[in-house]
């Protein structure tokens, strides 16, 4: 985003003017100040007088990647975010809110009988051994919010968090796995007291499924509980369990994603319902963690779409979309697709285009490693603006090279790498360099990640990609197609 956009930006908010602008998940979002939103794993409250969205996450920095504490930004429409900082502060040497210790998945509720705001998270220490609950308090949304316990819910451990709050009766639950050892491996549904101070009684237990990161989205129809595997930072086919009554009985397990797309490489930990006056939407939350480095970990937020014959629901992959949070309708926007196949794709040095069955036009490029071995893109159309431009790769490194540096997750004993690293250069600017990360994907999966880039005006412009350091090698993962979207309106009213 440009200086000008981003003043632009704020100048149009703080004048009550609603900026319609886009969801690109997996890009990098920056909040109204332009810098990188910084809210992981965490969960949004609506604020009751006002309808403000009040996101909730872990703060994360190079240098903090855990223990920093529960950042907070606020919204109305959930894409231009204004950082109201820390919500919950460390302090050195505090037994459970400090640099040292484990503050993860934190949501906040409003308990009408405190009137206060309650923040609960899974407390615990780099041992992840006391596996707790905290709770603090603040009678302002935004905190500071103060310290009061970390428990353990009915005597049992409790590590990855969610909390839902049903709409029927307004009662608040807590949803929490309860650890890894073989004792546990269990998720908990439990209700808390009327004060939401306390769990006070387990409403369903998922015996021995062995999930994490749970959130439930509630229908007019029931209710569908959405978890991943236990694969640690790295993604998994995420599922869902249904049911009539959160007591159950539940469903089997079903996937959301296409197979093998690891959920488009997240990780589920929060879902929003969002009642428009036209439709009621469901929203995805989830987080494309990056083992090598949390801290720049991505969102990726998708509607839920829910089939009430099947009494199933599936994510739907959008690039880039608008989200209208008055009438609750899902815009997707359309783009120029290039494909990396035709002739006006060029291929220099080492790279070239392989016979790929899977593939748009069965031929993928591959062979994108470092300065000389690239693809160029030729004759895209521009609007002399930034744009969003989604590129659909696949990275193979889970097929594994042996040990090191690539291994086989798939495979006993494998490690993962997880991302490969292009560099994307517009028009032959060498000095605009910029980083495309193209996490793992499995073979025959394409995936889509997006980069924000400066385009001229016209029909010339050409995009090259080749491969950068990614800590093991200069490699650059398999290129199918890419789309150019149009610049992003930064005036203007939505609907
Ligand atoms: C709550 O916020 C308001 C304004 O945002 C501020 O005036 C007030 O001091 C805050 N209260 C507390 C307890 O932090
Ligand atoms: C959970 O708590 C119940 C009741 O105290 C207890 O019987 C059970 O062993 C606990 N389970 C775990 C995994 O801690
Ligand atoms: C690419 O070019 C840069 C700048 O000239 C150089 O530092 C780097 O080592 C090159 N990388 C490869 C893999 O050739
Ligand atoms: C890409 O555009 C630049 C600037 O117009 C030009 O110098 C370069 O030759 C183009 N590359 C290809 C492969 O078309």
């Amino acid at each position: 985003m440009t200086v000008l956009s981003r003043l632009l930006l704020s100048a149009v908010t703080f004048s009550s003017l609603v900026v319609a602008r886009w969801i690109v998940p997996g890009g990098r979002w920056l909040d109204t100040d332009g810098e990188r939103i910084r809210c992981h794993a965490g969960g949004i409250t609506v604020k009751k007088e006002t309808g403000r969205f009040f996101w909730f996450g872990e703060y994360k920095t190079e240098d903090m990647p855990e223990g920093g504490g529960v950042s907070v930004y606020s919204s109305d429409d959930l894409v231009t975010w204004e950082n109201h900082g820390l919500a919950l502060i460390p302090e050195e040497g505090h037994e459970f809110v400090a640099p040292d210790m484990i503050i993860q998945r934190p949501k906040v509720a409003y308990s009408k009988a405190t009137e206060q705001y309650h923040m609960w998270w899974h407390a615990d220490d780099e041992d992840y051994s006391p596996l707790l609950q905290g709770l603090a308090t603040s009678p302002n949304i935004t905190g500071p919010y103060c310290f009061v316990d970390a428990t353990a819910p009915l005597g049992n451990w409790s590590q990855d968090f969610g909390m839902f709050t049903d709409r029927n009766d307004g009662r608040t639950y807590a949803l929490y796995s309860n650890g890894d050892s073989v004792e546990g491996r269990d998720v908990y549904l439990s209700a808390f007291n009327e004060e939401i101070t306390e769990v006070e009684e387990v409403t369903f237990r998922w015996d021995k499924f062995d999930l994490e990161a749970p959130t439930i989205i509630q229908t007019d129809a029931g209710y569908f509980a959405i978890m991943s595997h236990k694969t640690g930072y790295r993604p998994n086919n995420v599922v869902a369990f249904r049911a009539d009554d959160l007591s159950g009985p539940w469903s089997q397990p079903f996937m959301i994603a296409p197979p093998y797309t690891r959920t488009f490489s997240s990780q589920s930990g929060f879902s929003l319902r969002i009642d428009g006056t036209k439709q009621t939407t469901y929203l995805y939350l989830g987080d494309q963690w990056d083992l090598n480095s949390n801290w720049e970990a991505r969102y990726i937020w998708l509607p839920i779409i829910v089939d009430e014959e099947t009494q199933s629901i599936k994510l739907a992959w959008y690039d880039v979309y608008d989200l209208d949070v008055e009438t609750g309708e899902v815009t997707p926007i359309m783009g120029e697709t290039y494909y990396a196949y035709e002739d006006d794709t060029v291929v220099a040095g080492e790279a070239w285009k392989q016979e790929a069955t899977f593939s748009s036009g069965r031929k993928i490029a591959t062979g994108i490693y470092g300065n000389d071995s690239t693809v160029t893109f030729t004759g895209i159309e521009g609007a002399g603006a930034k744009q969003w431009v989604s590129f659909y790769y696949q990275n193979t490194d889970d097929m594994g090279f042996g040990d090191q540096p690539y291994g086989n997750p798939d495979r006993i004993g494998g490690v993962w790498q997880i991302r490969r690293i292009s560099s994307v250069v517009v028009n032959g600017r060498e000095e605009e360099v910029e980083t495309l990360w193209q996490r793992d994907t499995h073979k025959d999966i394409i995936l889509s990640t997006p980069l924000l880039l400066e385009l001229d005006e016209g029909s010339e412009n050409n995009i090259t990609v080749g491969g950068l350091w990614n800590g093991f090698d200069y490699k650059g993962a398999d290129l199918d197609w890419i789309v150019v979207y149009p610049p992003e309106p930064t005036n203007g009213c939505r609907g």
